[in-house]
């Protein structure tokens, strides 16, 4: 810095020698006028400010990144309520009818002697044939239901009472369970928020069900961080419970949390040398790791996997490679079909609306249709 202030100094002088010359005052220590001496000052205090802010983002943050969990945690969670202020209470007020808002207690993964209180929606089908009062009976409800059981599983910075739209489409087919992962919304409050304990979450809720319902056929929907939630889930089904749901769609999928880490902060990072051993490696390290590519192969009911081109927070990409390494490393005639449709960039639905598309409805009964036939061939052999 003070070689700049130096050359900076020198070059001056010499070009101002003229005017300074006839002025004869030598005791006078002020060679230079004030605007001259503020310019200076000014541009060395941008150019620290400058190198600051430099390393603030690409130095201080990084490190802070790699040594503080709770950052990591925050960033690849996002557990922000949207809408804000939610009044889960109410869906009336979301515009949505014939909608109930209740909580499932489950043991909590951390301390089997605590209770979580997970909050969920419960979303009847279209066709229920009376509007349901506050004083409704959940258990009885869905004892008697005839109906498809779909889990809705949301992704990051939501909550349940986002995907509106998407309800009054899966009502169509579905009686729906929206659940707020811990975290979010009002589930678990001051509880740790971890892959494994939302998992163990999940696998508490399906318990739950099967004990009030042990005939419908359950479905799980995963939207983006909720995806990994999903397959992570449905593997974990399998494993410790012995149950394959009877399909899983996959809309706006990643592959792994490292991918999705790397995608997204590599955008600014991902040209320093230490960017993994400071950015992607430490999430993972800390047991965040959402691996669908690998959970994929362990899932055996028929798979349905949709994305957008114009997706600018998951490549499209990343649900193509989902697809290609489910439809090579497993067994599609034993382990389900898998179908993945991409959605043109032209139609700007980006990472949340492609269920708007007028294709979808046909899209679902198509894979209602599908499981179904899988379900029929399989499960009775
Ligand atoms: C709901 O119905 C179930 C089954 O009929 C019953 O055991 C339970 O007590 C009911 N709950 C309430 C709050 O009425
Ligand atoms: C469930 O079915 C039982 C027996 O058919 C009936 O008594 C009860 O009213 C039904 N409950 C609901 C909520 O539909
Ligand atoms: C980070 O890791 C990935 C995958 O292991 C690798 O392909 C990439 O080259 C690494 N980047 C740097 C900067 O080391
Ligand atoms: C899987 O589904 C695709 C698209 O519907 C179909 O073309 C293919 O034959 C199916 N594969 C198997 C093994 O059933």
């Amino acid at each position: 810095m003070s070689s700049l202030y130096m050359c900076w100094f020198k070059r001056k002088k010499r070009s101002s020698e003229d005017s300074y010359n006839s002025i004869d005052s030598p005791s006078n220590d002020r060679k230079w006028p004030l605007w001259k001496m503020i310019l200076v000052w000014s541009l060395v205090a941008l150019f620290a400010l400058v190198l600051l802010v430099f390393l603030l983002i690409f130095v201080v943050f990084p490190i802070t990144f790699w040594l503080c969990y709770t950052l990591q945690r925050f960033m690849t969670f996002i557990p922000i309520n949207s809408p804000k202020n939610p009044n889960f209470n109410d869906p009336g007020s979301y515009g949505i009818q014939n909608v109930q808002n209740f909580y499932i207690t489950v043991p909590d993964y951390y301390d089997t002697e605590k209770l979580t209180k997970i909050g969920a929606w419960l979303i009847l089908p279209e066709n229920y044939p009376t509007t349901i009062s506050n004083a409704i009976n959940i258990t009885e409800i869905l004892q008697n239901t005839s109906s498809d059981i779909l889990f809705y599983l949301h992704g990051v910075a939501a909550n349940r009472a986002k995907p509106i739209s998407q309800y009054t489409l899966f009502r169509k087919y579905f009686l729906v369970i929206a659940i707020d992962h811990r975290g979010y919304g009002d589930s678990g409050e001051d509880v740790e928020l971890s892959e494994d304990a939302i998992v163990s979450d999940n696998l508490h809720i399906f318990d739950w069900l099967r004990k009030i319902n042990s005939k419908s056929n359950i479905y799980y929907w995963g939207h983006s961080l909720g995806t990994g939630i999903s397959c992570h889930t449905v593997s974990s089904l399998k494993e410790k419970k012995d149950f394959v749901p009877h399909g899983l769609v996959l809309e706006a999928p990643f592959t792994s949390m490292a991918d999705e880490i790397a995608h997204v902060m590599g955008k600014v990072f991902g040209w320093l040398a230490y960017f993994n051993a400071t950015i992607v490696r430490p999430v993972g390290e800390n047991g965040i790791l959402f691996e669908s590519s690998r959970n994929i192969l362990n899932i055996n009911c028929p798979i349905m996997i949709m994305n957008a081109k114009d997706d600018g927070v998951i490549p499209w990409t990343f649900g193509e490679r989902l697809y290609h390494t489910a439809i090579e490393k497993r067994n599609l005639n034993k382990q389900g079909n898998i179908t993945f449709h991409s959605f043109p960039a032209d139609k700007a639905y980006g990472h949340n609306d492609v269920t708007t598309d007028p294709s979808v409805p046909h899209l679902i009964e198509d894979f209602i249709q599908m499981c179904n036939e899988f379900n029929q061939n399989n499960r009775l052999s």
